[in-house]
């Protein structure tokens, strides 16, 4: 098998795009697919300040590495979730990662840590709050991502999130006719009220499997393990079964997302829609002034209740 491009020896195909490369033609095609998302979802430009959600997976140390390769001023924010040993083993590869090749492009490393604001671990609070602890940790992940946005001045939070991700989520959306949700799917949300930040997925355009393979090629160094608490939710059972269609017809992920963004494109211009939406129903946490429709916003009384059963 040879490179499509340059015709030396292939390192990966790619079924979808009818095409294999070798590891330089590769990285080039990477590049090329952010580059693109970039410029067509109007993410930002190369004097925007970019906070990169880095987990320790494959997805968002690669986006770090690409953003920083393609010379964009990007920082991280690691989140410590205090989910034992596989929250510190995404720890130390984060840090290894902001040490190794962030700080060598001038990018620095944010780090929360739940349990010194809750008291708990993500899995303790959860249960003391009698809440399910993905739902927690999200309500969690969201509003710090958030935070540190507007705190530290970024002009856009970006996270990891790749086609394989947001095709799931489409398909679980669609499953259950969640069209509220719909509208908020698309790779680039406008910064709609004071107090929101902009936010941007810029690897909708790869594959899982595409960012694995440019993170082993590039030696990026990742936690491999899925989270423990992820096992046998709903989001994989969309992904096996998204992989299964892929696996028979390559490009049926692909074919379905980018799909839908452009029957959203033609359905509403997004942006302007989406911010009149929000204006409307959104106003500041009466605790904490971050956007939220009720009164206290979901993180601020997740927070009083963890203060009324979590002796300090
Ligand atoms: P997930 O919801 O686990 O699929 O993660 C989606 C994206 O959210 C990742 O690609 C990261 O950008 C971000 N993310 C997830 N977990 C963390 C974390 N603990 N700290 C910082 N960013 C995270
Ligand atoms: Fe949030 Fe696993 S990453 S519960
Ligand atoms: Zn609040």
């Amino acid at each position: 098998m040879n490179c499509t491009k340059c015709k030396t020896k292939a390192v990966i195909d790619l079924p979808r795009h009818n095409a294999a490369f070798c590891k330089g033609c590769f990285n080039g095609f990477v590049h090329d697919q952010v580059a693109r998302a970039i410029k067509s979802e109007w993410m930002f430009g190369k004097d925007e300040r970019i906070l990169v959600a880095v987990s320790g997976g494959k997805d968002s140390l690669a986006l770090w590495n690409i953003l920083l390769t393609l010379g964009y001023r990007a920082d991280g924010l690691y989140v410590d979730l205090g989910i034992g040993a596989y929250s510190e083993q995404s720890h130390t590869k984060v840090t290894k990662f902001a040490e190794a090749v962030a700080a060598s492009h001038g990018a620095t490393l944010h780090l929360h840590t739940v349990e010194q604001e809750a008291g708990a671990g993500i899995k303790e609070l959860a249960q003391l709050i009698h809440r399910p602890t993905c739902s927690t940790c999200g309500t969690i992940k969201r509003y710090q991502f958030n935070r540190v946005a507007i705190e530290q001045q970024y002009d856009v939070m970006a996270t990891g999130h790749n086609l394989d991700d947001e095709a799931a989520r489409l398909l679980g959306n669609v499953l259950h006719w969640q069209e509220e949700y719909l509208d908020k799917q698309g790779p680039s949300l406008p910064a709609s009220v004071a107090g929101f930040a902009k936010k941007v997925k810029p690897l909708y355009r790869l594959s899982e499997r595409e960012l694995a393979a440019y993170a082993v090629l590039n030696r990026i160094d990742y936690i491999v393990e899925e989270c423990p608490m992820a096992k046998g939710s709903k989001m994989l059972q969309y992904k096996e079964v998204l992989n299964r269609l892929e696996t028979e017809s390559p490009g049926t992920k692909q074919t379905f997302y980018w799909g839908f963004l452009e029957k959203q494109k033609k359905k509403q211009p997004t942006a302007t829609t989406m911010t009149e939406k929000d204006r409307a129903v959104l106003h500041p946490c009466a605790s904490c002034s971050q956007p939220t429709t009720a009164e206290v916003c979901s993180y601020c009384k997740m927070m009083a209740r963890a203060k009324t059963v979590i002796p300090r």
